[in-house]
């Protein structure tokens, strides 16, 4: 296709603000997909994308648009993830494209995550065009939404264009605003090919499946490449473009957006923001903006059954054909036996994970505390030099007593809310360590700036944020790098021994009121057994803080465990079913749900 004649672009939006209700609706005009087929959203086509309305994997579609000047047009709607997880991945899709749809919920106006996304398109010289959508809503306030884009984001939104992408309305403008506004690809077809890997997934008839951008030259079946970041080579068998069904074309020419396949194995071999060029006369430069993703959350994921452990490990394996982007090693606990150290990108992945290998895979999990990479100084000792480890598990936290300096990972947060959660999202921050950077109003909202340590937001400052504004804030970060801080190792001990999956690295100020409430928690978590349990927390050899679970009244146990049969039968099949999961330690039962519970801050 003429390069003049095509349009890559892609949508930017809040969660929830309507981006694949829309896409689906650009396809159903355009007459990609017949009615049919469109029953389901095409764009997100995960279970779990579905469930959490959220889209995880990009996903991209061509689309053929006439438009009103009677030319027919290659329209190439990138589908860009929509969490901070995944920055990343947004960031190569936007580097394949030359503008967005902004699209602002009607009724919600604009969010911090809906800013952070602008602010990187118009890094990348996109042309927006803002549509604001929902409204049929009846609290739809599109004026001053159209003043809020403009205010806030500082993007003319005169033109906006009103849409409804459930009911249909603004659909064909939004086409005709995709075909004048946003500027053609360039791209000089006769140079040395350079494509950008956008993304990349494993289709089970496939194989790897890669994505990718036409920067130069041209892509065609059977051309020998090379990938210039991952340094392996490989024969392409195939290129082609969805519309959104898998549709196979001889090639793929500067300017425009497709896929390829090459008997690849493993997405792993397949890195978001590399270079393709050809093995002969290739390009001599890779494209700028490479990154190596780093997992930067770590867990430990256990069977609760330990006889699962080989089919975890099958399980974890084939998830990760699919996703390079989380890690796994073997890992052995004294208390939970044999299971993975797992890295994640963020929490929302890391929940993902856990979810899909619970439900796909039908795995009973004891998934421990999450926990950062702290980087530490040792001194020298007596038999071991002085060096450096990077820590992703709490129970490899060396003696102390060698312990020169730890660095903790910081981020920076960008907390966008209404004015009335102000006081109450300072405090949280503040609470977790955080220093403020900025504060500014706009409109009836707060935008907030925070350095934050990386380990006081992984576990539940999303949740938390969430839960103290009703929904209203919204959030996104990036990382700025390692510093020194006091931080200590605290354990857990429950009828005094050390419960590995629950200790963890603490800030030694907050450390005490941590630990507080891990022990109140546990006290109710833990059931009560025959015996006095004891539940401590502790740093070194001090106890900083204690509960006691009392011991079960003898009545109490014979109603329970006593003649009756039947009853005794449905404890027993519930048990079965998964339903009472406990965790032997020493003598005293955990409950599966205490392990995550506990380390809710409440
Ligand atoms: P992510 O995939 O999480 O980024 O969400 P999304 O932006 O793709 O949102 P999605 O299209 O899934 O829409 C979110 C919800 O808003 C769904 O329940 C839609 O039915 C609804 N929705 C989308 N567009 C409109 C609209 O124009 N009007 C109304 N009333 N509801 C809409």
């Amino acid at each position: 296709t003429d390069l003049a004649l095509i349009r890559n672009f892609s949508i930017i939006a809040h969660i929830d603000h309507g981006k694949s209700t829309l896409a689906d609706r650009l396809i159903q005009f355009t007459g990609g997909l017949t009615e049919r087929e469109m029953s389901a959203q095409v764009l997100d086509n995960m279970d779990i994308e579905k469930e959490r309305g959220i889209t995880i994997k990009a996903q991209t579609v061509r689309l053929n648009y006439t438009a009103k000047d009677g030319l027919t047009y290659q329209l190439n709607l990138m589908d860009t993830p929509g969490h901070v997880d995944f920055a990343y991945e947004v960031s190569r899709s936007l580097a394949a494209c030359e503008g967005a749809l902004l699209v602002v919920d009607a009724a919600q106006g604009v969010e911090a995550q809906t800013l952070a996304n602008v602010y990187q398109s118009i890094e990348h010289d996109h042309e927006i065009v803002p549509v604001i959508n929902k409204i049929d809503l009846p609290a739809a306030e599109p004026e001053q939404v159209r003043k809020e884009i403009e205010d806030i984001i500082g993007i003319d939104a005169s033109e906006a264009v009103l849409a409804s992408a459930k009911s249909g309305i603004g659909i064909a403008e939004i086409l005709e605003a995709i075909v004048t506004k946003i500027p053609p690809p360039k791209g000089d077809r006769d140079a040395p090919l350079k494509a950008m890997l956008v993304d990349s997934w494993y289709d089970p008839y496939l194989g790897v499946v890669i994505l990718v951008r036409v920067i130069a030259g041209t892509i065609r079946k059977g051309l020998h490449v090379k990938f210039m970041q991952g340094g392996t080579d490989h024969l392409i068998d195939r290129v082609g473009f969805m519309s959104p069904k898998i549709e196979q074309t001889k090639e793929l020419a500067a300017g425009e957006i497709g896929f390829i396949t090459a008997q690849i194995k493993e997405v792993a071999q397949a890195k978001v923001g590399d270079t393709i060029t050809t093995v002969k006369n290739g390009a001599t430069e890779a494209l700028a903006g490479f990154k190596e993703v780093q997992p930067v959350v770590f867990c430990g994921m256990f069977p609760v059954d330990a006889a699962e452990f080989e089919k975890l490990r099958d399980s974890i394996g084939k998830l990760r054909l699919n996703d390079a982007s989380f890690s796994f090693e073997t890992e052995s606990s004294a208390a939970l036996g044999f299971g993975f150290r797992c890295g994640f990108l963020g929490l929302l992945h890391l929940e993902i994970i856990q979810e899909r290998l619970t439900r796909e895979y039908d795995m009973d999990l004891i998934t421990t505390a999450p926990s950062v990479v702290y980087r530490i100084q040792l001194n020298k000792s007596r038999t071991d030099p002085a060096q450096e480890l990077m820590l992703h598990n709490p129970a490899d936290y060396p003696d102390p007593s060698r312990i020169e300096q730890i660095d903790e990972p910081w981020i920076k947060a960008t907390i966008y809310t209404p004015d009335e959660y102000l006081g109450s999202i300072l405090k949280l921050c503040q609470d977790r360590r955080g220093i403020q950077l900025d504060l500014t109003y706009v409109g009836g909202r707060a935008q907030i700036t925070y350095e934050l340590p990386l380990n006081e937001v992984v576990f539940d400052f999303y949740d938390r944020l969430k839960s103290i504004s009703r929904g209203y804030a919204s959030f996104d970060y990036e990382q700025i790098g390692l510093r020194e801080g006091d931080l200590v190792k605290m354990s857990i001990l429950v009828n005094n021994e050390p419960v590995d999956a629950l200790s963890m690295i603490v800030h030694r100020g907050v450390a005490e009121a941590r630990g507080r409430h891990m022990c109140e928690r546990l006290k109710d978590l833990i059931p009560r057994h025959l015996f006095k349990i004891p539940v401590q927390a502790a740093i070194g050899g001090k106890v900083i803080a204690r509960e006691t679970i009392a011991a079960m009244r003898k009545d109490v146990t014979a109603k329970c465990y006593g003649g009756d049969i039947s009853r005794k039968k449905k404890l027993l099949d519930k048990q079965k079913k998964g339903k009472a999961k406990m965790r032997e330690y020493g003598n005293v039962s955990i409950p599966q749900e205490a392990f995550i519970a506990a380390l809710r801050m409440g």
